[in-house]
């Protein structure tokens, strides 16, 4: 894959609204981004996708909405303020900030974690490796720069009100664990899914939204007995593989990685990413986690609050284990739309933008048209009775060709005619995206046969 991918990609996303620039008319805020009328059907359907998928359509999974803000103890005993930092050295010369472990790596070509920031300096001096800016090697010692935004609550800018803007939504599903437990049925091994916001203040941000410090969470903690964790989590793997094949991402374009030893995060004794073949090379989409008895211990230890789990027949009292798959649902958004779009020759010079999306997240389903203005009346009743029942778009502006055109560049999976044969035969058209082919289908049997197309 190539850079003008994603340069394609950027630009049919503000073209075609999809994905605008943050704060545009003020000069912008560097990698922010904001989702247009299309953009927002997209990333909602993918929502919506990964929620009947994993908590609607499953017995052993229930969902939660809790607060960004959490007492600021939560971060202490998650370890995200001890632990949650970045090495960040400067430039004497140029006043140039970079990740001390970054530069590193990308100079040998290869990963370092585990290594202090003493290490960390020893190694980037050793190794005479310069500033990408002007070129010297005059760093200062590394600076470890906690990633959490931190924010007041109130209206006191002190110390003691300081709180953070969360950054993962898996601590508000650990902090509810007991809430769970007393107030529904749910029995090992059962699973919390929590999508929303979260914030890091990446030192590196950037590749369009793959690296964002406002992005959004698809996450789930899976509580389970020790003995069933290995296959447990084999299966959560198998299970995103299936969901990806589902969302029309190609299998060629994703593997597995595991992290090294000296790679996992605090919390993780064994992690797994789904990792995709960006235009920029391959990156992690999503992490899937061993994360142990450590979140519940944690709060447990901070808290006072023992957050354990009876078992209803042998009356055993112990600490469930969890596997946490944390699925990024920017990232989907964004590998969607890269396996999604194509640019196709035609016959003679003609080329066409399209968007091969999966009917169930496609922001438009089905537009309608009438051929000409004749048919205006009749086609906007057919749209209006469609509306209710499936994403739709009506269009009766330009020459035919161009309609098409237009959804192609959306990728809208079918679009109905309707023409003056219609009075006669009682037919539209329907044209498939992908294949171009048209077919005439009874409009009394439209919405069965849309139904079996589309859903
Ligand atoms: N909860 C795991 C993550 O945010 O990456």
């Amino acid at each position: 894959m190539s850079a003008k991918l994603m340069e394609d990609v950027m630009s049919l996303c503000k073209r075609r609204a999809f994905v605008y620039p943050g704060s545009e008319i003020y000069g912008g805020l560097a990698n922010t981004w904001d989702y247009g009328p299309y953009g927002v059907l997209l990333k909602k359907n993918i929502l919506d996708f990964w929620w009947k998928t994993f908590v609607q359509d499953r017995d052993d999974m229930v969902g939660i909405d809790s607060a960004i803000l959490m007492n600021p103890r939560v971060w202490e005993a998650s370890g995200h303020v001890a632990n949650f930092a970045d090495p960040l050295m400067d430039c004497k010369s140029c006043q140039e900030r970079v990740r001390g472990d970054k530069i590193l790596e990308e100079h040998l070509k290869t990963t370092i974690a585990g290594l202090s920031n003493a290490e960390i300096f020893a190694k980037v001096m050793d190794e005479k490796i310069p500033c990408p800016k002007c070129g010297k090697v005059n760093w200062t010692e590394p600076r470890a720069f906690n990633l959490m935004f931190k924010t007041y609550q109130g209206v006191v800018e002190d110390t003691a009100e300081q709180i953070y803007l969360r950054p993962e939504t898996a601590q508000g599903i650990f902090v509810n664990f007991k809430n769970i437990l007393d107030s529904t049925r749910m029995r090992l091994p059962f699973g919390v899914g929590q999508y929303g916001k979260s914030f890091r203040n990446e030192i590196t941000p950037g590749n369009f939204i793959f690296r964002t410090r406002e992005f959004e969470q698809m996450e789930i903690e899976y509580f389970v007995r020790p003995e069933e964790k290995e296959a447990l989590f084999d299966q959560w793997v198998a299970d995103y593989k299936t969901f990806f094949e589902k969302l029309g991402i190609p299998n060629d374009k994703l593997r597995l990685r595991f992290h090294e030893k000296d790679e996992l995060s605090h919390y993780s004794s064994k992690t797994v990413d789904f990792e995709y073949e960006f235009p920029f090379g391959w990156g992690e989409l999503m992490g899937i986690a061993d994360r142990g008895t450590f979140d519940l211990d944690q709060h447990t230890k901070f808290s006072g609050e023992k957050l354990q789990y009876r078992d209803p027949v042998t009356n055993e009292l112990f600490v469930p284990h969890v596997v946490e798959p944390a699925l990024g649902l920017t990232r989907t958004f964004l590998i969607t739309l890269l396996s999604a779009y194509e640019e196709q020759k035609l016959e003679g010079d003609e080329m066409r933008t399209v968007l091969h999306f999966a009917p169930q997240i496609a922001p438009v389903q089905v537009a309608v048209f009438p051929l000409q203005k004749q048919q205006s009346e009749e086609a906007t009743k057919l749209y209006k009775e469609l509306k209710p029942l499936f994403r739709a778009e009506y269009d009766e502006s330009g020459a035919i060709g161009k309609r098409y055109r237009r959804q192609d560049e959306i990728g809208t999976p079918l679009c109905v005619t309707m023409d003056f044969q219609t009075v006669e035969d009682g037919c539209v058209t329907v044209r498939e995206r992908d294949s171009m082919k048209q077919e005439r289908v009874k409009v009394e049997e439209l919405k069965t046969y849309l139904f079996s197309k589309l859903m």
